[in-house]
């Protein structure tokens, strides 16, 4: 963390437009210096969180702080954030150096240092040389490297991201979501970053907070949303899911999961302090096996596959069993199960997740 890193906190804030409750009540902490990913369906109220950090938008009730200030009550131009909005917005009729200078200018900055940092911003994002070049002489990606430019050359205390890449192809938006993380670690910005794409979200973001209507669902690090999701809705939303209901029996060192027709043995490396009862359970693609049709057991469920896609190194399939539809996939070289084939189904007990809140 550099030391000009803030910490941003909202307390208890809400944002009504009308009758429409966009955001409710939220109480959030982005750490200093890190990134945060918003995740959630549309309309959520991610655009309105991000706004009103921005002060584009009042809140209707609660409080905004950066670091020790309170900036509830500041305009978006007082508050020193940096943004870059999915559209590039760049001004038309300046070059990039006049538009990655622009808020030099406004603040009076001599020509000179004007002039420098302008050249050094645009080398981090890869565009020195480009700074004569109008936007409408630029390609989707490079407009989109000197927006993020144009947000950092005033180095602000706080960056802000809309779903930056989303208009700019899947191949180059790999690259742009590596250098964005770059320049934001080497930067140490507090980043705020808004996205529809999940793998986006867990290879940009040292945090991940997922929103549902209004409200934050869970909040963690992207492994810990992964592997411990808290709910069935962030199961479901953080990477594919199969969730499925279970019965959890037995007591101490012998307790069993009963999934349809297998009864799995889960003494073995999970520990859950749930009750006896039903359960809802999260089985990622990869923890659930296919095998020939000969080899099952009272451990394994038994299978009709219905779907397979032949997808290059592996191969999908959806397994009709006694707790619904599954999704997985297995590598292409163990060799193709048949649209129809029974198969036995086999379930890595270290691996299944018991959902908390379910
Ligand atoms: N200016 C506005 N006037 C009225 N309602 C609004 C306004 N802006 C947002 N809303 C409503 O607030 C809710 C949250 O919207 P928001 O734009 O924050 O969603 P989002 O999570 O960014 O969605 P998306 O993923 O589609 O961009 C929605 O129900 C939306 O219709
Ligand atoms: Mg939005």
């Amino acid at each position: 963390m550099s030391d000009s890193s803030i910490k941003i906190v909202l307390k208890n804030v809400s944002k009504y437009f009308g009758k429409v409750c966009a955001l409710n009540a939220v109480d959030i902490e982005f750490a200093p210096g890190t990134l945060t990913t918003l995740l959630g369906p549309s309309g959520c109220g991610k655009t309105t969180l991000l706004r009103l950090v921005s002060g584009l938008e009042p809140v209707s009730s609660g409080e905004i702080w950066f670091g020790d200030e309170n900036v509830t009550d500041l305009s978006a131009t007082r508050r020193d954030i940096g943004m870059v909005f999915q559209s590039y917005a760049l001004f038309p009729h300046m070059s990039v150096g006049q538009n990655v200078g622009y808020g030099l200018g406004v603040l009076k900055t001599a020509p000179d240092e004007t002039q420098e940092r302008v050249r050094e911003v645009l080398e981090m994002v890869d565009m020195d040389g480009y700074q004569n070049r109008y936007p409408d002489e630029l390609s989707g990606g490079q407009q989109q490297r000197v927006a993020v430019a144009r947000a950092m050359v005033l180095r602000p205390k706080v960056l802000l991201f809309d779903e930056p890449l989303s208009n700019i192809d899947s191949k180059l938006r790999r690259s742009m979501r590596d250098d964005i993380r770059r320049l934001q670690q080497g930067s140490k910005i507090t980043s705020i970053y808004v996205t529809h794409d999940q793998a986006e979200a867990l290879a940009v973001s040292d945090e991940i907070l997922i929103m549902r209507k209004g409200a934050i669902e869970q909040q963690g690090p992207p492994q810990s949303l992964y592997h411990h999701p808290e709910t069935a809705f962030v199961a479901n939303f953080i990477g594919e899911s199969n969730v499925v209901d279970a019965e959890l029996l037995g007591e101490g060192k012998t307790r069993q999961l009963v999934l349809g027709d297998a009864e799995i043995n889960i003494a073995q490396g999970k520990k859950t302090t749930r009750q006896n009862g039903p359960v809802k359970l999260s089985l990622r693609p990869e923890v659930i096996e296919i095998a020939p049709k000969e080899e099952i057991s009272p451990q394994a469920l038994s299978g009709l596959i219905v779907q397979s896609a032949y997808m290059g190194p592996v191969i999908e399939y959806s397994i009709e069993t006694k707790v619904g539809i599954l999704f997985t996939r297995a590598p292409a070289y163990a060799g193709q199960f048949q649209k129809k084939e029974e198969v036995c189904v086999r379930i890595r007990p270290e691996e299944i997740i018991i959902i908390p809140n379910a």
